[in-house]
């Protein structure tokens, strides 16, 4: 073990926090044992305490001590995609404190697939609570040094793995609930989780639109619209649309950033351009890193051409249309 993990493991043990990378994003951990330790996940992120948080557990053999039914689903899932970036929700064991599950009766849990994170789970040999390491609202970390950046003095130690490799948060399915529900989209898609169930799982209706069984809609943090965003106002467009917000920003003197996946259409010192991958897991790595440089240029737009529909792009498109919704507020709610 090398002595940033024992030091890790101790300030775990002590109830402090750490942030540490997985393939997703930076996750802001604490003892999820310990509703002590967990509360200051909530006062060191803004976050609002009745929002649940996955616990990072070592492996799948910790499933059966956090969530007291284990559907045969669940373990078919854990078999195929763990250690990985898939979040399962499962009812709870009772002992995993309120303040974890933000007092519901289940739990979000997953493995995640970084070495680090692996290492420090193991040495840890217990359940890490951690939401990603920003402030409530705003932009998910893909480095240490974003990490430092959003919560400074307020986490005692960074585990610094470099940048994530996936880039965007887990997929998050409900199994809680008989059949499974898809409330997060990311890069393990309803196909790849219907090929391993042999049906494909429902998505969740929009956040708070009303059920028809009358009962509540789960608490997902990450079904608010005002999620993941800059402080820029950040506007979608088609790549016709790109151009001629762009031609009206410049007119107007507007200093803009654009995010394309096409080389610089037009060279000027107001347009500040970032050319995106073409593909989606490329698009995905990239994306957080790009819009938190383009929102520290302080413009007045951020235009990001839209990537196109379908399945692939889906989790990506999410997370812009989330971007888009809460950008330019400049509180941390
Ligand atoms: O990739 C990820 O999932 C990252 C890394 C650090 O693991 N974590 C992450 O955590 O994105 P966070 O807290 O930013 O988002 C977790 C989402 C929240 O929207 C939360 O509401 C939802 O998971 N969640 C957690 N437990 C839940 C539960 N019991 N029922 C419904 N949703 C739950
Ligand atoms: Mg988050």
């Amino acid at each position: 073990m090398t002595t940033e993990i024992e030091r890790a493991v101790a300030l775990l043990r002590r109830g402090e926090l750490v942030a540490f990378p997985t393939e997703t994003v930076y996750g802001l951990g604490a003892d999820a044992a310990s509703a002590a330790a967990v509360a200051k996940i909530f006062a060191a992120k803004g976050r609002p305490a009745d929002h649940p948080l996955i616990v990072h557990l070592p492996s799948a053999a910790h499933l059966a001590h956090w969530a007291r039914e284990v559907p045969v689903e669940a373990e078919r899932l854990a078999a195929a995609f763990w250690p990985g970036p898939l979040t399962l929700i499962l009812k709870r064991q009772p002992q995993v404190p309120d303040a974890v599950t933000g007092g519901q009766d289940t739990v979000g849990l997953r493995v995640p697939n970084h070495p680090l994170a692996l290492e420090l789970l193991t040495a840890f040999d217990g359940g890490i609570a951690a939401p990603s390491a920003n402030r409530f609202g705003r932009i998910s970390p893909t480095t240490a040094a974003h990490v430092r950046e959003e919560l400074g003095e307020r986490v005692p130690l960074v585990l610094d793995g470099g940048a994530c490799p996936v880039g965007i948060e887990s997929t998050i399915l409900d199994l809680s609930r008989g059949a499974p529900v898809l409330l997060r989209p990311g890069a393990i898609g309803a196909a790849d989780i219907a090929r391993v169930l042999g049906r494909a799982p429902e998505t969740a209706p929009l956040a708070g639109a009303p059920r028809g069984n009358g009962s509540e809609t789960p608490r997902v943090s990450g079904s608010l619209d005002a999620h993941y965003a800059p402080r820029t106002p950040l506007q979608l467009v088609s790549s016709d649309g790109l151009l001629f917000a762009l031609r009206n920003a410049l007119v107007a003197g507007e200093k803009v950033a654009v995010l394309a996946p096409t080389a610089q259409a037009i060279s000027h010192d107001l347009v500040t351009w970032k050319q995106s991958p073409a593909e989606p897991a490329g698009f995905a790595h990239d994306l957080y890193a790009s819009l938190r440089a383009l929102d520290a240029l302080g413009c007045v737009r951020l235009l990001v051409q839209q990537p196109p529909a379908g399945e692939a792009w889906l989790a990506v498109n999410d997370r812009l249309r989330r971007a888009a919704a809460g950008s330019g507020e400049d509180d941390e709610t």
